[in-house]
């Protein structure tokens, strides 16, 4: 086919290949039960293999890829009567996204959100390497908030090339229930370096980061939302479409996987800048029942994930050989000259306190006498109907912003008035709480930035929040105000914490 063509029309051929690929309708979103519940429950006892690496998906060798389409391949030939099987691996997703619509709460909007996916991934994981008969096989990473440079690229905001191409029956990592061509981009204000140093520099406090039993985790409604939707989007955001743009289909798509790889080594990049937190024993003490391996049922708490290396036995590796020069010499001026850059001892590898860049700001408030502490915005019973995504932009004293003016601004979120854009994943089955028709409440606290925490200061609290909805056709794509609102929540409020 000609490739000569303006953009739009190029997207609707493209759309046109999607669908000529063979999949089925986009209809078996299952909502109700979706898990098989019953077989005797074991207790985890620990890893005892050796220590696993997750690598990059962008640094993966030629043969490592052949093994990852391999084990993928594996698991979806799986027979439907084996509990590992890739659309059981995406059920337990389903069933944990409160798709069994009764008791089993919803992971997601809450301080489950971390520590489960991670008891999720190795599962998996362990599954796939006994597969392909690698007990070292790791899940990689898509380091979508890895920067552009010579060393590491320039194609992390893309859908890695592994992920893409060929068809379902050819290749074991492509799902055609996306809305992405191997040219779609992500904004990365969004997703890029610049929102995850702002992201771990303003939830500087576990509450912030890893949420509470009911407040959101700061990094699910935000880069993790975005990933969801910029992939799995239907033409009409406010439409849930399988697979990834709804959660109780989202792992049907291999690169869930290499997505919350990501998503969990966020953890380890927090953990870098502040320190191992002190989980708090309730925090610890969840626990869930998953499919091992060797088709056991198998109990895990969350205890296991936060003892990662000795529990679970993996690690990250770096995701580029990016270099951070040693302070010392900074002052020096260095001319490089084309050609093989000499690595010498001044120069430290380091590149998970490279991406630490900027370092953590000192808070200096004086609220009601509380110095240091974090202003934040809470904002509570956040709903939006269970078939609909969401896009919520959230401004502090900037009352005349619209979803037109939003979309000429390209600031990264969390660094100015916008404070934070809450990208709304949909599960399609109603929580016990919720309305008829609507969806989960959710419940989000957003540290504001220095700048306009001191500017809530000045105003003695008397500020301005303003709620965006914002509705596009493709993430990335014209913006506009969504022809309906059905989002409700309770009135903002902001306290020091
Ligand atoms: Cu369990 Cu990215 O969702």
């Amino acid at each position: 086919m000609k490739r000569t063509l303006v953009p739009g029309l190029l997207s609707l051929l493209i759309a046109a290949e999607v669908l000529a690929q063979g999949c089925p309708p986009p209809s078996n979103i299952p909502v109700g039960s979706c898990a098989p519940k019953s077989g005797i429950i074991s207790n985890f006892t620990g890893d005892t293999g050796a220590m696993r690496v997750r690598k990059s998906i962008y640094r993966l060798s030629a043969a490592e890829v052949t093994e990852l389409k391999l084990a993928f391949k594996k698991l979806r030939e799986l027979p439907s009567s084996d509990p590992r099987t890739w659309l059981a691996q995406a059920n337990v997703h389903c069933w944990y996204c409160a798709g069994d619509g009764t008791n089993v709460p919803d992971v997601h909007p809450n301080w489950a959100f971390l520590p489960w996916h991670r008891v999720y991934l190795y599962n998996l994981e362990k599954t796939l390497g006994k597969l392909v008969n690698n007990p070292n096989f790791a899940l990689p990473y898509w380091d979508w908030n890895t920067g552009d440079s010579a060393l590491c690229g320039t194609s992390h905001l893309k859908v890695p090339a592994p992920y893409m191409g060929g068809d379902a029956t050819t290749n074991s990592l492509f799902d055609c229930y996306r809305n992405v061509s191997t040219s779609s981009t992500m904004d990365p204000a969004r997703v890029g370096p610049a929102r995850i140093a702002t992201l771990l520099n303003n939830n500087n406090t576990f509450d912030l980061f890893f949420g509470t039993a009911s407040t959101s985790s700061a990094v699910s409604p935000g880069p993790h939302g975005y990933v969801h939707l910029f992939v799995g989007n239907s033409t009409n955001i406010n439409v849930a479409k399988q697979d990834m743009g709804v959660l109780e289909t989202a792992a049907r798509d291999p690169l869930f996987w290499a997505h919350h790889a990501n998503i969990d080594r966020l953890w380890e990049l927090w953990i870098a800048k502040y320190g191992t937190p002190t989980y708090p024993q309730a925090f610890k003490d969840q626990n869930w029942v998953f499919w091992n391996q060797n088709t056991v049922r198998t109990r895990m708490k969350a205890s296991d994930a936060t003892d990662r290396a000795t529990r679970l036995k993996y690690r990250y590796d770096p995701p580029c050989p990016l270099i951070l020069v040693n302070p010392n010499i900074l002052a020096q001026v260095i001319t490089l000259t084309p050609g093989p850059l000499t690595v010498r001892t001044a120069v430290v590898p380091s590149p998970e306190s490279a991406e630490m860049e900027p370092p953590r700001e000192t808070r200096e408030f004086n609220i009601n006498g509380d110095t240091g502490k974090n202003v934040v915005l809470h904002l509570e019973d956040v709903e939006v109907p269970a078939d609909e995504s969401a896009i919520l932009r959230v401004y502090v004293n900037q009352p005349d912003a619209t979803a037109e003016s939003a979309a000429a601004d390209d600031s990264v979120p969390g660094t100015g008035r916008l404070v934070e854009e809450l990208f709304i994943v949909p599960a399609k089955t109603p929580g016990s709480g919720g309305h008829e028709g609507h969806g989960h409440k959710l419940h989000f606290k957003i540290a504001l930035p220095p700048d306009i925490a001191a500017e809530v200061e000045r105003a003695k609290g008397d500020v301005a929040v303003t709620i965006v909805p914002v509705s596009v056709s493709v993430l990335g794509g014209p913006e506009s105000a969504p022809a309906a609102v059905n989002v409700r929540m309770k009135k903002p409020y902001i306290s020091v914490d």
